[in-house]
């Protein structure tokens, strides 16, 4: 009785994914492995919708050649690292106006006190002391009316993101308080990569595209001969034995680069230093760089046909944008309607 039951329900809403990558800045294999990877497994899952957040990029200065360059290469990057357009969407957030107009109506539900208490902002007015504008201020409204506009369900990011989804959290009941269901009430997704990736150079840190120091992150750009190079100088320790302690600072290097190539070559921290027991770091890091190097080059390979075919990038940038257009129009009528504006 019970199944029989099942079979006649409609089968359930897929539920809404949607995340977001300022195009500032180079992706790292750090990216790949903590965020990119992943979002290609949820893509079979949910509905993904995933934005190249220029919008957001403006917050600090940026020379406008290499912002307009720097989104194309993201979108060509995704595209290589296996999200499928035809599966999800992918767009450009300026290229959907919703995203302003709906900012500009939560800007009037944010205060001024909870904006002041985010930790980027803080980082951020002081990294950038010389311009400290409105824009960096309001940044979590932004971020908040994306994912909002989308009624996602789920936000994958990283832990320095999630005092952005509880403030978007925040709005969103305050509006709905106010005015009814109007919004999904997402939650973070932390991106549970199996993998932290960690600088080469100081293993105790994240690997960070803005590391003064270019030999502590691995860029998706990079040339092969620059990977293997800056693989076969990572810091590692002295002791000589290869073997993966997570607990064991010292060890932070060697853990990182098992990590790292437990990653490239699907297998377990564990399982890999097994295998390279006995031998030297030296034969062990031309092992991890020649793994690293042959994971990321068919992702190159693709990337290099996928960014010279502008016609194609501009076909899944203008297809995204109209899907994008589509969900998120829906949502800022009924805001609109809410808070009073004649809707036409
Ligand atoms: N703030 C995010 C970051 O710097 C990028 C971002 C903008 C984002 N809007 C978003 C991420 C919406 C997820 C959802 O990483």
């Amino acid at each position: 009785m019970e199944t029989e039951n099942k079979e006649i329900q409609a089968p359930e809403r897929r539920k809404r994914i949607f995340s977001g990558v300022q195009p500032s800045g180079t992706i790292t294999l750090g990216n790949y492995i903590g965020a990119i990877r992943n979002w290609v497994n949820l893509q079979e899952e949910y509905d993904c919708a995933f934005a190249m957040m220029d919008m957001h990029s403006i917050t600090v200065r940026q020379t406008p050649a290499e912002l307009r360059k720097r989104t194309l290469e993201l979108l060509a990057l995704y595209i290589a690292c296996g999200i499928d357009p035809e599966k999800c969407i992918l767009f450009i957030q300026s290229h959907n106006s919703a995203h302003a107009e709906l900012a500009w109506v939560l800007n009037c539900y944010t205060y001024m006190g909870e904006l002041q208490r985010m930790t980027q902002f803080k980082d951020k007015s002081a990294r950038h002391a010389d311009n400290i504008n409105a824009g960096l201020f309001t940044y979590p409204v932004l971020m908040a009316a994306d994912i909002l506009l989308y009624q996602a369900d789920c936000v994958p990011v990283g832990k320095d993101q999630m005092q952005h989804i509880e403030i978007c959290r925040d709005i969103a009941n305050r509006f709905n308080a106010l005015y009814g269901n109007v919004f999904t009430i997402p939650e973070g997704l932390l991106v549970k990569s199996g993998a932290k990736i960690m600088s080469l150079q100081e293993p105790t840190k994240k690997m960070s595209k803005s590391d003064p120091n270019p030999k502590g992150f691995i860029s998706m750009m990079d040339d092969f001969n620059v990977i293997a190079k800056k693989i076969k100088s990572a810091v590692t320790d002295s002791e000589g034995i290869i073997e993966y302690r997570p607990e064991d600072d010292s060890k932070a290097g060697i853990n990182n680069l098992l990590s790292i190539m437990a990653v490239m070559t699907d297998s377990n921290p564990e399982k890999v230093a097994e295998g390279f027991e006995g031998q030297g770091y030296g034969a062990f890091k031309s092992a991890v760089a020649e793994a690293v190097v042959e994971g990321i080059r068919p992702i190159r390979e693709e990337y290099d046909r996928i960014i010279k075919d502008k016609a194609y990038l501009q076909d899944i940038y203008r297809n995204g944008a109209e899907q994008a257009h589509r969900i998120a129009d829906r949502t800022l009528k009924k805001v609109y309607k809410k808070v009073g504006f004649v809707v036409e």
